[in-house]
Order: structure tokens, then C-alpha cells, then sequence
């Protein structure tokens, strides 16, 4: 279908030119002489401002039209008398391509993000979640510019697996077995070996173990895909689908790691500068006052880093009194993670070398033989935004964790191989997509940054 993009049209057009566009109407507005439709395609934030004069044949047909309908329309550029716009659209003809009527869910105006997570296939359509989706877009680019400009391999981790990553027991099965009467062995356990893959399979937690074998080749190398958890965790930062960057870096200690993430991190913020400056002045405006400025020390101020004892430390003496306990050996909540960043440092902070007992199999042990090489980066307002480590690389030592987490050396026979030949240092992260998003757009709920969320008791679509 021939027509130009808004984005061009408002950027590159002059008065004088002619030009077709198609989108959808944002906005009627009429008068007894003129009517104002404001059109929208989405290539941009802003809409094409069309002006339909009293003289216009087939006005009434136009004037019917509602927020929602989509149009497309030939028409002359002409300087704009209005504020807020340099060029409207003098219309010749106007073809309504689809109706709508004010049964369609985002014609209610001021409805909230609740309200329209409910009709999460409508809200695309509203300035907010179109924002949100090309945010979305361009981050993603710029996670594989990054790490390209780097070197660094992009690695296809696979997303049915049969190693858990983190250990957790929070993984979907995956399975072709009848539900109802699945085969089952002597002891009437489910008899696997039955089933698709001979073994159990599931949908991945982390690419990190793969990512690892590729890195034991290539040296520099991260994954890009989507991850699945089946935590029955129903915070605005837990998704059970959620995508997930995880570089893996050969000859590379925690210090490397830690800095690749900070370079990282502030990479995707002056990305989003340069690449979303419409985006991002409506997030300022309407969705977290002072976003801009806040994203915009993040870009220069060097990142805290603080030792996970020294944070226990630091909120047991803030004062205050937790909804979860602290101490030495338990996991930081997020409120204790939302003090440390927002209150304690001001700034995004590394915390390192937690108790080797709350972290998985995987992670290199310090020498105190307590801790492990490894850290999460909080952020304000989100939290942990990055989980990473050192991996261990000494058999000896692997071998011994992998007993005490009670993971089964067998199966993991060729994990450990990759430290039995030719084993070197390493490290790597992960960076929860979703949680960038968040704290790119100042949106607070992990809902509100997925095209379609999962989360327990819903998967629509
Ligand atoms: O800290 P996690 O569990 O680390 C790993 O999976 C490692 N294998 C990564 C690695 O070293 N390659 O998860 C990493 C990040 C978290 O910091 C968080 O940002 C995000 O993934 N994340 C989630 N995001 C949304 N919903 C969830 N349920 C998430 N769980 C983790
Ligand atoms: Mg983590």
C-alpha cells in the first residue's frame, strides 16, 4: 500500500509536499468549520495532525470515525497555524480502511494500566504502550550493537533442556506424555525415559550453562532469548516468561565481570538517549517525573560496590525494622535491595560475594570458603536488575559443590568437562530484560513491559 511513514512526514516533510500516510486516530476533534483528526501509525510518538475543512467531500463518512478506526489519507502538507505541531495534513482523500465504535475497550479514556492489562491485546494502541514497544525495540538492537562491537559471539542457547541452571526446581516441564496416564516404572514413578527425549526436559531458566560451552571456543560470547520460570511469584518484577542477555567471558575474573555489566548498563541508558528521546520525554512527563534526570546520572556516576557482609551490616544498623529478617546467610529482599541502592548508595550497586549457601552449584568459591565470586546489581526502584559470577573452574572444586547442592554428577557429567579439558577462568551475568525496561521507562510493573505477560494464573493469547 503506498504511503509514507509519520515519522518521515514529520521530520523530513516541508509545506508544499504531497503526501499519503495510514494509521490509526489517536484523536477527532470538530468545530462547525474544521475538524482535527490526529492520525498515529506508530513509527513515532507523535501524530500527524489532519485538517478536514467544512467544504470536504465525504466529511460526515470521516467525522463518524472514532479514536481506534484506521485511515488512510492523501492529502498537501501545510505549515500549521496550531501550537504544538510545524505541519498539518490538507486531506484530498480520505479512505476509512477500518471502523470502530466505542465498544472497543481503549476508547474509555484515562483507563489504568490495570484496566488494560485485561485487554492487553487492545493496549498497543495507546501512546503509553506504544512508547513501551518501540522502547522495547530499540534496546533490543542495541543489546546486540553492544555486545558486536565488542566481539563478542551471539550464542543460540537452546530453550528445551534438560539441566537446570539455577537449581531452583522452578522449571516447566516439557513433555509429549499422556497427562491423564503417563507411563510409569516399578516403583509407579512417571517412567521418563518414555517420554520424547528419553529424559525429562523442561523450558530453560538461563543460558549460562550452554553459553559456557560456547565460551570454552570463542572466548566472548552472550545469549539473547527467553527464559521460563515457574516461581509462583506474583510481584510487579517476576515474570515466568521473561528474556534474559547473559554474556559469558573466557579468561575473566568477578572484576571483569562487574565491569562489563556497569559498561553495559550504561551503554543501554545513552542508547536510549539518542535513540528514544521522544519516548523517553513522554515517560519523564507522564509516567515517572524526573526519569530523565535520574537515567541520566546513571550514565556518569561510577556504580557502588559494597561485599554482601558489609550490606547485612548496613541494614541491621539502618534502623528500621524489615518485613524479612536479616542476617548473615539469608537472601536480600527487595525491600533491603531498594535500600541499599536507593537510601545507602544512591546510585546502582553491586553487592558481592554472598554466602556460598543461598547461591547455586555453579559459582566460584573465595578463598574464606564461605562466599562465592559472584554479584547482583540493584538499581533503584527495581531492584536486582543483573545476577552474575565467576564460575568455578577447578574440577576438584566443582565437583565437591555439585555433591553438596545434591546435583547429579552424572548428568552434569559434561559441564564438568569443560573444566576436565582445558579448563580457564570465567565469568558472565544476566540481565533480566524486562527489568531494563522498567527502569528505562519508568513503568512498575513487569506486566506493563511484556507484549503478552505470563505470570502465574494467566497466559493469554
Ligand atoms: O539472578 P539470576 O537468576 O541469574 C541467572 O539466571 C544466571 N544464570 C545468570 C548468569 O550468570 N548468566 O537471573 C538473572 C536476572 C536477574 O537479575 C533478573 O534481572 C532477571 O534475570 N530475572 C527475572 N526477571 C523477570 N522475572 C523473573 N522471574 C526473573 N528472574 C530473574
Ligand atoms: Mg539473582
Amino acid at each position: 500500500m503506498e504511503r509514507s511513514e509519520i515519522k518521515d512526514v514529520l521530520s523530513k516533510g516541508r509545506a508544499g509536499d504531497a503526501a499519503t500516510v495510514a494509521g490509526w486516530i489517536k484523536s477527532v476533534r470538530a468545530s462547525k468549520s474544521v475538524a482535527f483528526v490526529h492520525l498515529n501509525d506508530g513509527s513515532t510518538f507523535d501524530s500527524l495532525q489532519v485538517v478536514v475543512p467544512e467544504t470536504f467531500p465525504g466529511r460526515d463518512a470521516v467525522l463518524r470515525q472514532i479514536t481506534g478506526a484506521a485511515l488512510r489519507v492523501k492529502g498537501t502538507l501545510v505549515a500549521s497555524p496550531g501550537k504544538g505541531q510545524a505541519l498539518d495534513l490538507a486531506p484530498e482523500e480520505i479512505e476509512v480502511l477500518g471502523e470502530c465504535d466505542a465498544s472497543s475497550p481503549v476508547q474509555k479514556a484515562g483507563t489504568s494500566f490495570e484496566f488494560l492489562r485485561g485487554v492487553a491485546h487492545m493496549r498497543p494502541r495507546t501512546n503509553t504502550f506504544g512508547a513501551v514497544f518501540r522502547v522495547r525495540s530499540e534496546l533490543a538492537f542495541a543489546v546486540h550493537e553492544f555486545f558486536r562491537e565488542r566481539g563478542f559471539a551471539l550464542c543460540h542457547s537452546p530453550i528445551l533442556t534438560t539441566s537446570d541452571c539455577e537449581g531452583a526446581g522452578a522449571m516447566f516441564s516439557v513433555t509429549t506424555l499422556d497427562a491423564e496416564k503417563p507411563p510409569r516404572g516399578e516403583d509407579g514413578r512417571i517412567d521418563w525415559s518414555k517420554d520424547f527425549f528419553g529424559e525429562r526436559a523442561s523450558l530453560t531458566v538461563s543460558g549460562q550453562l550452554e553459553a559456557e560451552i560456547l565460551a570454552m571456543s570463542l572466548s566472548k560470547v552472550y545469549t539473547f532469548g527467553p527464559t521460563f520460570r515457574a516461581e509462583n511469584s506474583t510481584t510487579p518484577r517476576h515474570a515466568a516468561e521473561f528474556w534474559m542477555i547473559e554474556p559469558e567471558l573466557a579468561f575473566a575474573d568477578l572484576k571483569d565481570d562487574r565491569e562489563l555489566a556497569e559498561d553495559f548498563v550504561k551503554a543501554m541508558v545513552a542508547r536510549l538517549f539518542e535513540r528514544c528521546e521522544r519516548d523517553l520525554r513522554f515517560f519523564d512527563e507522564r509516567v515517572e517525573k524526573g526519569l530523565r534526570a535520574k537515567l541520566e546520572a546513571v550514565a556518569t556516576a561510577d556504580f557502588g560496590v559494597i561485599e554482601y557482609a558489609k550490606a547485612i551490616s548496613v541494614l541491621e544498623k539502618a534502623g528500621r525494622t524489615w518485613d524479612h529478617p536479616v542476617s548473615w546467610g539469608r537472601d536480600l529482599q527487595t525491600e533491603h535491595e531498594r535500600y541499599l541502592t536507593e537510601e545507602y548508595a544512591k546510585r546502582p550497586l553491586f553487592v558481592i560475594d554472598y554466602p556460598k549457601t543461598i547461591k547455586p552449584f555453579y559459582m566460584y568459591c573465595n578463598d574464606d570458603d564461605k562466599t562465592v565470586a559472584c554479584m547482583d546489581l540493584l538499581v533503584p526502584r527495581v531492584g536486582e536488575l543483573i545476577g552474575g559470577s565467576q564460575r568455578e573452574h577447578r574440577l576438584d572444586r566443582l565437583l565437591a559443590r555439585m555433591k553438596e547442592c545434591g546435583v547429579d554428577e552424572k548428568a552434569y557429567s559434561w559441564y564438568a568437562d569443560l573444566r576436565r579439558f582445558g579448563t580457564v577462568p570465567h565469568a558472565g551475568f544476566g540481565l533480566g530484560f524486562e527489568r531494563l525496561l522498567m527502569y528505562a521507562t519508568g513503568m512498575e510493573n513487569i506486566r506493563d513491559v511484556s507484549l503478552c505477560p505470563r505470570v502465574p494464573g494467566y497466559a493469554k493469547f
